[in-house]
């Protein structure tokens, strides 16, 4: 039977050989910035599995700009390299490579979970003051972060420009701006983290300018025949915060910006939140910016089976399908994805003898 989830999926001038997309996911294991083994064997891996798109793990565009020490960056032009090599491989498997480029804000500075354990990093320690809109930290003994004035928010969307530079340079196919989780694009979106009285807060025209000045930068540099997608947070679970009806008017304007697909995930603004999680949680809200925006989306979150992937798909709700910590527990998803649904779906061909008949 031909699947929806294994079907190509054209996007500006490339082709997506199935729907299924690994979904960025830190690693921590970067130094200084830099791609290394640990990175072309990890994305490698899910190459060899199948994925259609593989989009790597959120990736600094400035150092101040990692969650912790140990993220990957493309801040400077020695950070290419490597993901030449891996970029390379990756295609070699008729897979396509994205990359998230990202700012944590004021959720910078952290430590990694097996080295230092779940802490803030302070500088003493090998840590940093981060940037946010206003100066409000995201937890009580999280660092204080320092408003960013325009120069610096000037600044901030040049670093966004230089890294999309770079990473066409590295050869990848897609890039995705990170405005979710809880970052500093979302931290700008949200009422919530943003009290700034200049042009970059208060109303909803003032709230997106930051993430529409980024998407003009990254766009102007990013090839034309190159997908842009753009991750948000589609609502803060909380009262009061970014929601669904403003990821929908956000949409349409990033749509007239040349961003071809939004994914769409939840939550990550405050650590409190109410999120209301189960299988396929966040797609009704993928569903609801396709519809009403006429975005392509992601829908993303809980998904970890074949047939749940090719009903949201079917029904409509959402145009990729990405998934994360099902990629980790079983690298080679797509191709048992393809004969649970009793579809085709090419083996590596050094794999061949173990195809199931
Ligand atoms: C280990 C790990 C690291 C993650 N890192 C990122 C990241 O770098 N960028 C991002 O947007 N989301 C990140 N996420 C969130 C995932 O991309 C995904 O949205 C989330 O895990 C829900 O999907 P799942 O239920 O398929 O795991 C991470 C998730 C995990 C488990």
């Amino acid at each position: 039977m031909k699947t929806i989830l294994l079907s190509p999926l054209q996007l500006r001038g490339l082709e997506l050989k199935n729907r299924i997309v690994v979904s960025p996911m830190c690693q921590y294991s970067a130094e200084d910035g830099f791609a290394n083994d640990w990175h072309f064997v990890h994305y490698g891996s899910r190459a060899v599995g199948g994925a259609g798109l593989i989009i790597a793990e959120a990736t600094a565009v400035s150092p101040e700009g990692r969650i912790s020490p140990y993220d990957l960056g493309m801040w400077k032009n020695e950070h290419v390299e490597k993901w030449k090599q891996i970029n390379h491989f990756i295609h070699q498997q008729g897979s396509l490579s994205g990359i998230q480029l990202a700012h944590a804000g004021r959720k910078a500075s952290t430590g990694c979970l097996w080295r230092e354990g779940d802490v803030y990093l302070f500088p003493d320690k090998g840590g940093w003051q981060p940037l946010a809109p206003s100066s409000i930290p995201f937890e009580s003994g999280a660092p204080v972060p320092l408003e960013m004035d325009v120069e610096l928010i000037e600044w901030v969307v040049e670093e966004f420009r230089k890294s999309a530079q770079r990473s066409n340079e590295a050869g990848f196919d897609v890039v995705e701006i990170h405005a979710a989780h809880g970052y500093l694009l979302h931290q700008f979106l949200s009422p919530i983290t943003n009290k700034r009285t200049d042009k970059y807060g208060g109303s909803f025209d003032n709230r997106v300018r930051f993430l529409l000045e980024v998407v003009d930068a990254v766009r102007q540099v990013w090839p034309v025949s190159k997908p842009l997608f753009v991750r948000i947070s589609a609502t803060d679970w909380a009262e009061g915060g970014w929601d669904e009806a403003q990821s929908v008017k956000l949409a349409m304007l990033l749509k007239n910006r040349g961003v071809d697909l939004m994914d769409i995930s939840s939550g990550g603004l405050l650590p409190d939140a109410k999120v209301q999680i189960g299988y396929g949680y966040q797609v009704p809200f993928a569903a609801r910016i396709r519809q009403e925006a006429d975005m392509k989306t992601g829908a993303v979150g809980l998904i970890t089976k074949a047939e749940q992937a090719e009903t949201i798909l079917t029904n409509g709700l959402a145009d990729i399908i990405l998934v994360a910590r099902e990629f980790l527990r079983d690298p080679y998803f797509p191709l048992h994805a393809a004969s649970q649904l009793k579809d085709e779906i090419a083996w590596p061909v050094q794999y061949e003898r173990a195809k199931p008949h």
